[in-house]
């Protein structure tokens, strides 16, 4: 059996730098590495309402500007499926069986669900003044999660270590659901990503993480005038204050962003005067390297990687019909293969019954006088 990639991305926003390094450039290299049979993507729409049920309509705003930044950042749709999660109903009923193998006290320990209740505001305190209570979707969609991966018989995730509970979770899920009903789902493997950096790049403010709500962000469609204007607000070292003054790298978002991007030719190309980024480094912890510089060295190295971004996004946007049919014709492709996983689900559980030539044998015999 080939190995299958399946991944996705909750559709509650543009993309931005944070996705394309910690897993859109690696998804483009895997689908163009040929070592994949198979390669699902998918817009984990129902996975999103499940703490936006307020908001069904920033959701439907947004997998089509997530389809649009897949498509842009080299996801061929030729080589992989795109799809969206809500139109394969199959993955619910999955859901259903699984949900019988969990119990709340583990989904309870789940380290991901524990932070996003925090980060929601949800409480399981429900009183007076706290009435944001947990919904019980959102509870249990790392069991949603588990259909999703064991759907589409995926051997390899890649996903960021956020999602290391999720995927350990299902582990659990395929070996429980094995040992119970005998092998049936295969064991999933989570793919990290290889470059530390590209785990978690910080926002342009040095905030630890890029997020919409504290509008730290480069996305991937943001223009040139944008980006410029990003990159020169870029936090860096604020005792840096004369180019002559010894300067800090450590949590300078220029050089951590420089970290995740920068190669060797890059050098040669924008800034002759070091060959690698540890020249640089080294000259700027020394003093005597300005902040301009270095922010313009960058703006042009994440320009020469934008562009043809861009350029792809522009001639997609021209043609917004052909993308709802990328993601159309990509939900039919993953019904069928989620269809597939079902029926061996359904009959490894034995509830297959008009399937079942000797269930109805049995009964015909038990009631045959
Ligand atoms: N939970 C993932 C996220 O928030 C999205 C997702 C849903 C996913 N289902 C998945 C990722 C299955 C990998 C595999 O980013």
């Amino acid at each position: 059996m080939g190995k299958v990639i399946l991944t996705g991305d909750r559709p509650t926003g543009r993309l931005h730098l944070g996705h394309y390094v910690g897993s859109l450039r690696r998804r483009v290299e895997l689908q163009n590495s040929g070592e994949f049979e198979k390669i699902f993507i998918m817009i984990a729409d129902a996975q999103a309402l499940t703490d936006n049920a307020d908001n069904p309509e920033k959701i439907r705003q947004n997998i089509i500007e997530v389809a649009l930044d897949y498509l842009s950042a080299g996801l061929d749709p030729e080589k992989v499926t795109i799809f969206i999660q809500s139109q394969v109903p199959e993955l619910c009923e999955l859901a259903f069986y699984y949900m019988n193998l969990v119990s709340v006290q583990r989904l309870q320990r789940n380290p991901t669900v524990k932070q996003e209740i925090q980060l929601r505001g949800f409480s399981d305190n429900e009183d007076e003044q706290n009435r944001k209570g947990i919904p019980v979707g959102f509870f249990t969609y790392p069991i949603s999660q588990a259909s999703d991966i064991t759907a589409f018989r995926a051997t390899t995730v890649p996903v960021g270590v956020d999602q290391a509970p999720m995927i350990e979770q299902t582990r659990e899920i395929v070996h429980k659901f094995n040992s119970v009903y005998g092998e049936t789902l295969v064991t999933p493997e989570m793919l990290l990503p290889e470059n530390a950096v590209c785990c978690r790049l910080p926002g342009t403010d040095g905030k630890a993480k890029m997020s919409k709500s504290l509008g730290n962000c480069i996305y991937l469609s943001d223009t040139t005038k944008e980006v410029k204007k990003k990159v020169n607000s870029m936090f860096t070292d604020p005792l840096h204050l004369q180019i002559e003054d010894p300067g800090h790298v450590e949590g300078n978002v220029v050089f951590t962003y420089l970290d995740a991007f920068c190669k060797d030719e890059h050098f040669a190309k924008y800034l002759p005067d070091y060959e690698n980024l540890d020249q640089m480094k080294a000259h700027y912890e020394r003093g005597g390297l300005g902040d301009g510089t270095c922010k313009k060295f960058l703006f042009n190295i994440m320009e020469e990687m934008l562009q043809p971004i861009r350029e792809r996004r522009a001639q997609y946007e021209q043609n917004i019909p052909a993308v709802y049919e990328i993601l159309r014709k990509g939900s039919e492709v993953a019904r069928t293969e989620a269809a597939k996983t079902l029926a061996d689900v359904r009959k490894a559980m034995q509830i297959n019954y008009f399937d079942d030539a000797d269930l109805i044998a049995e009964h015909t015999r038990k009631y045959q006088k």
